[in-house]
């Protein structure tokens, strides 16, 4: 993961590599989220967060070294007084994309709900949906088919949110059925493919903060 340090310049050399925001919330799944990370750092500049509950699942001292991981602390840690950049809104304007993987049953319900509680939900809140948002699900098959699901996943659709949908096999709780994460590979192949004519990185270069809260 990327070393701690006051502000940094961190002005975009690579015009033409997609700048990638990678969010995991508190899904088991999220032990992937380092082979996420660097699937999509072969291709893109990735920035990371991750919630409170996610926390425990991903190692941070595992994540690729340029990976900069964002947590809430560093939303408040970040801002002192009026003037002070936000850096939710930092983090959007930085973004090309946005993949939410593993999106758990909570952070779906919150996104539906227009909730925003935590840095990745107000990231998302502030969204703009010009810009691919992309999120695969993973939470036990009961909480898949619970029908409150049905009913988040339609309204995230309407946002113009893409759904990387779950997949069927034994999940780590023990049951059998849909609601596994699809594979870093397939949700990588999947933001590749949807986003391959577009041109990024021509925009204004930012300067974003390190992380307040390295290994
Ligand atoms: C060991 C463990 C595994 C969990 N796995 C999942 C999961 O796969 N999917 C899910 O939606 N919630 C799962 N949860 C519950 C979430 O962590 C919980 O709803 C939490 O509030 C989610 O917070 P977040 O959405 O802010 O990350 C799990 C909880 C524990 C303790």
């Amino acid at each position: 993961m990327a070393t701690p340090g006051p502000v940094q310049e961190n002005l975009m050399l690579e015009p033409n590599k997609p700048r990638v925001l990678l969010a995991a919330s508190g899904s088991v799944a999220a032990i992937k989220f380092e082979s996420l990370c660097r699937i999509f750092s072969e291709w893109a500049e990735v920035r990371a967060v991750a919630t409170k509950s996610a926390l425990h699942f991903v190692d941070r001292s595992s994540l690729p070294s340029d990976v900069i991981l964002y947590t809430d602390d560093d939303e408040w840690s970040s801002w002192k007084k009026i003037g002070d950049e936000v850096l939710h809104i930092q983090l959007r304007k930085w973004a090309d994309i946005m993949v939410i993987a593993p999106l758990s049953a909570n952070t779906l319900g919150k996104i539906a709900g227009g909730l925003c509680d935590n840095l990745l939900t107000c990231i998302v809140r502030a969204w703009d949906y010009k810009k691919p948002l992309f999120v695969a699900p993973a939470m036990n098959t009961f909480m898949w088919s619970n029908p409150f699901t049905g009913r988040h996943i339609e309204i995230i659709n309407q946002l113009g949110i893409s759904l990387v949908p779950p997949i069927t096999k034994r999940l780590a709780c023990g049951d059998y059925g849909n609601g596994a994460m699809a594979e870093p590979s397939q949700i990588h192949t999947t933001v590749r493919l949807a986003c391959k004519a577009q041109t990024f990185g021509t925009g204004s270069p930012c300067v974003m903060p390190s992380s307040s809260n390295p290994v």
